[in-house]
């Protein structure tokens, strides 16, 4: 089977970018599942009814999130009515909505989507790599294929959590920075890799912000505005092929549409 997983939409020029280019890549591709990053779909931070729709609307199945997940108070109520939006799994309990879901392809295979979120340079949250365990516990059992978004900062923690998952989940992938990495791999144990896929969106600009408000921000070192950047629209992601029956990957590509580099 096959897994798309598209990297972090950025505002209104990010749903365009899906809009352009998602459903000629489920066409080439055939994935089995499509998970699409969404935590920056409203105006540059968190989500909206709007642009959850348009990602389903264009082939997402899945649709994971990160530190942004909670920037407007109606993320609450979206991740209730949408059952396949995700929110990091290691937030502190009690918390609304689900960091893990099972979803069954066409052909039968059940899927499960975690999504972790990073702890370096990061808000403080609970441990992503013994929240997998944790997972991982029961999921084992209820899917045939788990594959993780690991939203974090650092590279080293995003290899290491993929290190400590090897050969128990099928991929994981990190979003969160914006820039993806050239570093696609399978992992010793079966475990198919990528540090970050990028992202989907403005690419003329500092990782989706305005490039003037960023450059504002560092040289004036004051809170300036934010304000999504809208030219150089770009898609970037990877296809992981996996082997339904050992639950582990043989092929990550990645794959890269519009601007933004390959
Ligand atoms: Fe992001
Ligand atoms: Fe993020």
């Amino acid at each position: 089977m096959r897994i798309l997983a598209v990297g972090d939409v950025v505002g209104r020029p990010g749903r365009r970018a899906i809009a352009r280019w998602l459903p000629g890549l489920v066409d080439e591709h055939q994935p089995d599942l499509v998970i699409v990053n969404g935590e920056n779909l409203r105006a540059g931070r968190g989500i909206d009814a709007p642009g959850l729709t348009d990602l389903f609307d264009a082939g997402a199945d899945v649709v994971t999130t990160g530190n942004h997940v909670w920037a407007h108070r109606s993320a609450e109520k979206l991740l209730e009515e949408f059952p396949r939006v995700l929110r990091p799994a290691n937030l502190p309990e009690p918390c609304p909505g689900r960091g893990a879901v099972v979803v069954p392809t066409e052909a039968g295979v059940r899927v499960a989507v975690i999504n972790l979120l990073g702890r370096v340079f990061m808000t403080p949250c609970d441990c992503p790599f013994r929240t997998a365990d944790r997972l991982l516990e029961r999921l084992g059992r209820e899917a045939d294929v788990v594959v993780v978004d690991f939203h974090a900062e650092a590279t080293s923690e995003k290899k290491a959590l993929a290190l400590h998952l090897d050969g128990r989940v099928a991929a994981v992938f990190g979003t969160h920075t914006h820039v993806p990495t050239a570093d696609a791999q399978v992992l010793p144990g079966g475990t198919g890799f990528l540090t970050d896929l990028g992202m989907t969106g403005p690419h003329d600009s500092v990782i989706g912000l305005d490039s003037e408000v960023a450059l504002r921000r560092f040289l004036a070192a004051r809170p300036v505005p934010q304000a999504v950047a809208e030219g150089g629209l770009g898609l970037h992601g990877a296809v992981f092929e996996i082997d339904e029956g050992s639950g582990r990957s043989t092929e990550v590509v990645r794959v890269a549409r519009g601007g933004g580099g390959r």
